[in-house]
């Protein structure tokens, strides 16, 4: 679960970062053009089949525990203060990843869909003559319920890495008690900011905002 935890963390740092040229305020064209990069590349190519793999195991890993950690009790206990052995968000793991699952359908038929199957060509080319993704996030993202859905989404992904982040150091054993706190504040603040960023963009893409 570390492991693959800590690889899609990669990929969500590399993902906001190109995503986040929707607000260089060009009409999408160093976003297009990174898209297209990443979409064409052959290296990224082959990194994205490890992708597929490793979300794939992450969630299987992840429905194993579930259902052990539920079968190594069958029966309840009668009195349970859950709350004061474990947060809220840590016992919900499962439900939260089946969240983020859902949203992850929705989104790759939104895009990922379309770039690598059925086109984008009738969305036309930016300004330099690129296809052009931007266009298509636009188009997406006009319908609010779309944006609510994504925004939920980020919200879930939140709670998922305020608990995973520091869990998959300590899954792999690198935590210390030197270093405890750094991870600790370190996976907050990633896990605030980059579902935030994530966030703003259907937002911003809705109501026009710096795009
Ligand atoms: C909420 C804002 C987000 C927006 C606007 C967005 C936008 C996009 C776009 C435009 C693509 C297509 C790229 C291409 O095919 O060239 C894409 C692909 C993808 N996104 Fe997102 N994304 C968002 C959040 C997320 C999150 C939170 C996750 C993971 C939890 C995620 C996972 C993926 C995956 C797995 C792909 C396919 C990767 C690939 O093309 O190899 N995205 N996204």
């Amino acid at each position: 679960m570390g492991l693959t935890g800590l690889f899609l963390i990669t990929f969500l740092i590399v993902h906001a970062s190109i995503n986040g040229m929707i607000w260089f305020n060009d009409g999408g064209v160093t976003f297009n053009k990174w898209a297209h990069f990443m979409g064409t590349n052959l290296i990224i190519r082959i990194m994205e089949i490890g992708l597929f793999l490793g979300l794939i195991i992450h969630v299987a890993d992840g429905l194993m525990l579930y259902f052990q950690n539920r079968s190594a009790r069958p029966v309840k206990y009668v009195y349970t203060d859950s709350a004061a052995n474990s947060s809220w968000y840590s016992r919900s793991m499962a439900l939260l990843g089946t969240l983020i699952l859902l949203f992850l359908v929705i989104h790759l038929y939104h895009f990922w869909m379309r770039t690598r199957f059925t086109g984008i060509e009738s969305y036309g080319v930016d300004a330099d003559g690129q296809e052009n993704l931007y266009a298509v996030m636009k188009d997406v993202f006009q319908n609010p319920i779309v944006v609510i859905i994504y925004v939920a989404g980020c919200f879930s992904l939140f709670w998922h890495l305020l608990h995973g982040f520091k869990s998959a150091f300590q899954s792999l054993g690198l935590n210390h008690l030197k270093y405890n706190e750094v991870i600790e504040v370190t996976g907050i603040a990633f896990s605030i900011v980059v579902p935030f960023i994530f966030a703003m963009m259907p937002v911003c893409l809705h109501f026009g905002w710096g795009v």
